[in-house]
Order: structure tokens, then C-alpha cells, then sequence
């Protein structure tokens, strides 16, 4: 059951492939950069939280080349068009969608003063999209991480990554916090990317004790975060925090919450109780995987689950599911914790378990998700990986 990760070598020989197939173009620049996933801190990056993802071992590669003209030719495994941008003039969005994560990052380097010459550039993904494992931060640190290579210049990491958050907030209209991205652009194998959100500093933590698997269990049930349920969030914990009177969330204690759930109403009393709580459960859990203590770390990962569910509202029927299956098998059956990873309204949960155990758990969850809900789930392992590269 457990799905074995593409390699990344593979993955790059088979976009220099697709280069060459649909652009008739020889690769002489090829950018990674790979999906995140969280294990929790969800929902609080954009409230001066603390959040701990890492970089997965699934990446967007980006094959091309410079061509001599004045416009980008850009496909993708994914697409039977090839979309030709004019980059003499600055990007607006446009269609079709999936481009404007290209064109938001082209605009970000123009607004720096790049001036970017033409190039064909071929995209092919190992994540799963609409999975909430990032394959959009993926796209945005890639092309970014592309046009280093293109312009022979490097970005310093913390401005490469808010150049791609600002791509995602006025071209994809998704006002996302600063999780994925700096995920994506700092991630290193075997460490976590713990981010203090309110400074903006990503504290790289080991995360490399070989008993300790993380599986990765996509519903199938899509995503849409530019639906408006992600902006409705975080607008409600802007409003809460409006009501409190305060400056930062960090500023803000369950006391406060509690002390004011009238005044700040439904929905937002909800929103503003899982806020303080997961930041609270953040910093612990941070201290438990420190000193291994996983009787502590699995409790919390369910409190955030179930407070994600019931006070935030952002899963749903088949992230439980797969969250309850989870727990059936418990401490015993060698489950740390389990809970939803990332933005929610579907995608993945994310389960620590004993690695020794983890082919059977995976087999476990593939078997009774499907005969729940009739959807064949896709399960994998991953390991904190490294984050967007020039490869070659
Ligand atoms: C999405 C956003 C992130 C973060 C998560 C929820 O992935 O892009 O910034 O808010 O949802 O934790």
C-alpha cells in the first residue's frame, strides 16, 4: 500500500525529456523544489504563531532554457498547451490559472528591476496537487529557483520565499500565511523548518531518528483554497483580534478568549480558542520532539485535529475518517499521532508512527478509508528533504 516516492534524478531526466519532446529544447537549466508537509501549527502562520513543517521528499521540476527571444514557452506534463508570456511587459494574471503562479513570480523578479529574457521551460510534479502537501509554494519556489539559474543570480532565501508568498497572494488571490513557501525554499533532509512567524525566522531542528516514520495519507478529496473558506478564516482571527484589542496573537492567552467569548461572538470565538490553543500546543510539541517524549507529542496532535474540526471548521468528513482510523490503531499498533495537514477542506493527513510498523499501518489506512468512503486514499512516507535547488 505504501506508494514508493519518485526519485528526483528520475523526475529531472524525464522533464529534460519533456523539454526536448514538446519545446524541442536541450535542458541547460533545471530547477527543484518540493512540497511540505506540516506537523503542527496549522492555521496560525498568518497569526504570528508557530508552525513546524518540513520539506518532502516530492518535488515540481522546471527543465528549460534561454531561447534567445523576448518570450517565455512554457508546458507542462500536465498540459497540452504551451502558454507563450510576452516579458517585455510586466505580468498580469491570466489564463489559463495554472500559469499564474509563473507569471506572479516573473512579476515579482520584474518589480525588483530583472529585466527577464526569453526562455522555454518544461514543469513536471511529484505532488500531488490539491493534496494540501504545497505543490503551489512548490510551482512558485521552482520558477523563482528557475530564474536565478536564468538571470545567474541568487535571491537571499527569506525574500525568495515572501517574492513567492506575494506571488500567491495577488496572482492565485490566495492570502496565505508564510508556511509553504518557506518550507519549500528552506527545507533541509532531516530537519523540520520550525518558523517563528512573528519574526519571520525558520529555526532548522533535527528531525532524523530512523524509528520515527511520517506517512502521508492524500483523501482524494480536493482542495480549493481560493474557494474563499481559507480568506473567511483568516479574516474571522483578524477580527478577533480587533476585538481583543490586541497587537499580535502572541499577545493573546486562552484566559483573554475565555474572558471575552461573548463580545467576540460566533464564529469567531471558535476561530480565536484554536488559535491560542495551537500556538500553545506548537511550542510544546516542539519541546516534546526534542526530548522524545511521544506520549506528550501524540495528545497534541490530536488536539489540534480535533480543535481544527470543531472550532476552526477547516476539515472534513474524509480527513476524519482517515484521523479516526488512525487512532483506532492507536499507541499499540505503533501510531504516534495523527492529524490534517495544511489548509484543510480536504487533502492529507499526516500520521508519526514506528517505522517499523509503518508498512502495516499504511496498509491499514489504505484498506478502511476505502471501504468507508469507496476512494482509494495514497499513502506515503516522506523524510524532511531539501528545499528549492539548481540541480546539475
Ligand atoms: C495553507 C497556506 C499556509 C497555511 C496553511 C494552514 O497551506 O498556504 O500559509 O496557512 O494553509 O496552516
Amino acid at each position: 500500500m505504501l506508494q514508493i516516492n519518485p526519485n528526483l534524478s528520475d523526475l529531472v531526466t524525464d522533464a529534460a525529456a519533456g523539454l526536448a519532446d514538446r519545446l524541442q529544447s536541450k535542458a541547460t537549466i533545471t530547477a527543484a523544489a518540493p512540497g511540505r508537509v506540516n506537523l503542527i501549527g496549522e492555521h496560525i502562520d498568518y497569526c504570528d504563531g508557530f508552525v513546524m513543517p518540513f520539506a518532502i521528499d516530492r518535488y515540481i521540476v522546471i527543465a528549460g532554457c534561454a531561447n534567445g527571444t523576448s518570450q517565455a514557452r512554457i508546458t507542462s506534463a500536465l498540459s497540452e498547451e504551451i502558454v507563450t508570456l510576452d516579458l517585455t511587459q510586466p505580468q498580469e494574471t491570466s489564463e489559463p490559472k495554472w500559469a499564474n503562479y509563473l507569471r506572479g513570480v516573473i512579476r515579482g523578479f520584474q518589480d525588483r528591476g530583472h529585466h527577464i529574457p526569453g526562455f522555454h521551460a518544461y514543469i513536471l510534479s511529484s505532488i500531488p496537487g490539491g493534496a494540501g502537501l504545497s505543490s503551489s509554494a512548490a510551482l512558485e519556489c521552482a520558477t523563482a529557483t528557475f530564474l536565478e539559474g536564468l538571470l545567474d543570480t541568487v535571491l537571499d532565501t527569506k525574500e525568495k520565499a515572501l517574492l513567492c508568498q506575494k506571488a500567491e497572494h495577488d496572482f492565485a488571490h490566495v492570502p496565505c500565511g508564510i508556511m509553504d513557501q518557506f518550507a519549500s525554499a528552506f527545507g533541509k533532509p532531516n530537519r523540520l523548518v520550525l518558523i517563528d512567524c512573528k519574526t519571520g525566522e525558520p529555526e532548522l531542528v533535527p528531525f532524523e531518528n530512523p524509528d520515527l516514520t511520517v506517512l502521508i495519507s492524500n483523501t482524494m478529496v480536493n482542495h480549493e483554497l481560493s474557494d474563499g473558506g481559507y480568506a473567511a478564516r483568516r479574516k474571522h482571527t483578524e477580527d478577533g483580534l480587533a476585538i481583543l484589542g490586541k497587537a499580535s496573537w502572541r499577545d493573546v492567552s486562552a484566559a483573554d478568549v475565555h474572558a471575552n467569548w461573548e463580545k467576540l461572538g460566533e464564529p469567531v470565538n471558535r476561530r480565536s480558542r484554536h488559535v491560542v490553543g495551537e500556538i500553545s500546543r506548537t511550542i510544546a510539541a516542539a519541546a516534546a520532539l526534542a526530548r522524545n517524549d511521544f506520549e506528550t507529542l501524540g495528545p497534541l496532535m490530536a488536539a489540534s485535529h480535533d480543535s481544527l474540526r470543531d472550532d476552526f471548521e477547516v476539515s472534513c468528513k474524509e480527513l476524519d475518517i482517515m484521523v479516526e482510523i488512525a487512532r483506532k490503531i492507536g499507541r499499540n499498533g505503533g501510531v504516534i499521532g495523527t492529524r490534517m495537514t495544511g489548509g484543510g477542506f480536504g487533502g492529507s493527513t499526516v500520521t508519526l508512527c514506528e517505522s517499523r510498523k509503518a508498512s502495516e499501518i499504511a496498509a491499514a489506512l489504505g484498506v478502511e478509508y476505502e471501504k468507508a468512503t469507496g476512494i482509494k486514499p495514497q499513502i506515503f512516507a516522506s523524510r524532511p528533504s531539501q528545499g528549492a535547488h539548481l540541480v546539475g
